[in-house]
């Protein structure tokens, strides 16, 4: 069966950025949050999003209106019952996650495959809450959705090679390029990074180099389009935190541990751009690097 119709569960950074590319890509999509203002925040980043891209002529207005057209905003669970690909993206807490499958699954088709955007708990864990782990499987999107190009389809133990062929064509349709990744904790790319995000820290804890000086580095030795603590700010310290955290407990190693100053910046408030502060500072013109008393 062909996919035509996207549920998306939650509309935040990461929700409403793959409600955006599905909308774009001529999906009909349903977007679900659990309380308007989230929803009306988010479409207010789609609506920016797709107003810039028009500006820079990227798009044209009868685009830009044709995929706001097909987007849909709703806090009513059920609205996505009719979904053929219900795409997850709600905060890394499993039990949340598993009580919207687990609800899903009883009031969706046979036919309707469920995938989850989790950057780093495993997929089975997920699936496990359902009847249909075969239609089941994680499609991981990378910030900013709409930019960057990369989608992994993580492929349980439980999952069929249909719904894993039927989730590669969508996001070929998406214009992403997807690779195949097993089911384990973080997955490839995250299982790649959060150990050089980490380290970039411990660098700047043990007082080796500046913030400024190590994201020169990565940036301008290896061609990163940001150093190490510039992604930590966009990507939220709080985000790397948990993700850390939850491949610290999977794999007990010590490279997936936060350093102490990463906690220490979690309780002082300090989560990157989000909260004005992280390892730069965002409340001026141009970001400063912020006096941590190193
Ligand atoms: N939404 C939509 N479009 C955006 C955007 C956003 N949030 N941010 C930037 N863009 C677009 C801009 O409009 C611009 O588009 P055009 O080229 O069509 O004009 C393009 O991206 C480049 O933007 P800028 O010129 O403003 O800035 P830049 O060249 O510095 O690029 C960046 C910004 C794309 C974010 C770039 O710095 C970058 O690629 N950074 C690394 C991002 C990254 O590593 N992401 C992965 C994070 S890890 C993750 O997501 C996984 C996880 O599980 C944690």
């Amino acid at each position: 069966m062909a996919i035509k119709k996207i549920g998306v569960l939650g509309c935040g950074l990461m929700g409403a950025g793959i409600a955006q590319v599905c909308a774009q890509a001529g999906f009909a999509t349903t977007v679900r949050e659990i309380e308007q203002k989230f929803l009306d925040k988010g479409f207010g980043f789609i609506e920016k999003t797709l107003r810039r891209a028009v500006e820079k002529e990227k798009i044209t207005p009868a685009q830009q209106r044709e995929a706001m057209g097909r987007l849909r905003g709703t806090i009513k669970l059920e609205d996505l019952s009719g979904c053929d690909l219900i795409i997850e993206a709600v905060v890394e807490n499993l039990e949340i996650k598993n009580e919207a499958f687990a609800a899903l699954d009883k009031m969706c088709p046979a036919h309707t495959i469920l995938a989850s955007n989790t950057s780093s708990l495993t997929i089975m864990a997920m699936a496990a809450a359902t009847k249909r782990p075969d239609r089941f499987c994680g499609l991981h999107f990378f910030n900013p959705v709409p930019v960057m190009a990369l989608v992994e389809v993580i492929k349980t133990i439980a999952t069929s090679q249909k719904t894993i062929d039927a989730c590669w064509k969508f996001c070929k349709q998406l214009s992403k390029t997807p690779i195949l990744a097993k089911d384990t904790s973080g997955f490839i790319v995250n299982r790649l990074l959060i150990p050089l995000l980490l380290d970039a820290v411990r660098v700047l804890e043990q007082g080796l180099a500046s913030a400024e000086d190590i994201d020169q580095g990565m940036k301008l030795g290896l061609n990163h389009p940001m150093g190490p603590l510039t992604l930590l700010d966009f990507v939220g310290l709080d985000t790397t935190y948990n993700i850390a955290n939850i491949m610290f407990n999977e794999f007990r190693e010590q490279r997936f541990a936060p350093p102490p100053l990463l906690t220490k910046m979690i309780l002082a408030g300090y989560y990157g751009r989000k909260s004005g502060k992280g390892f730069y500072d965002y409340s001026g013109e141009e970001p400063v690097p912020t006096d941590l008393g190193i």
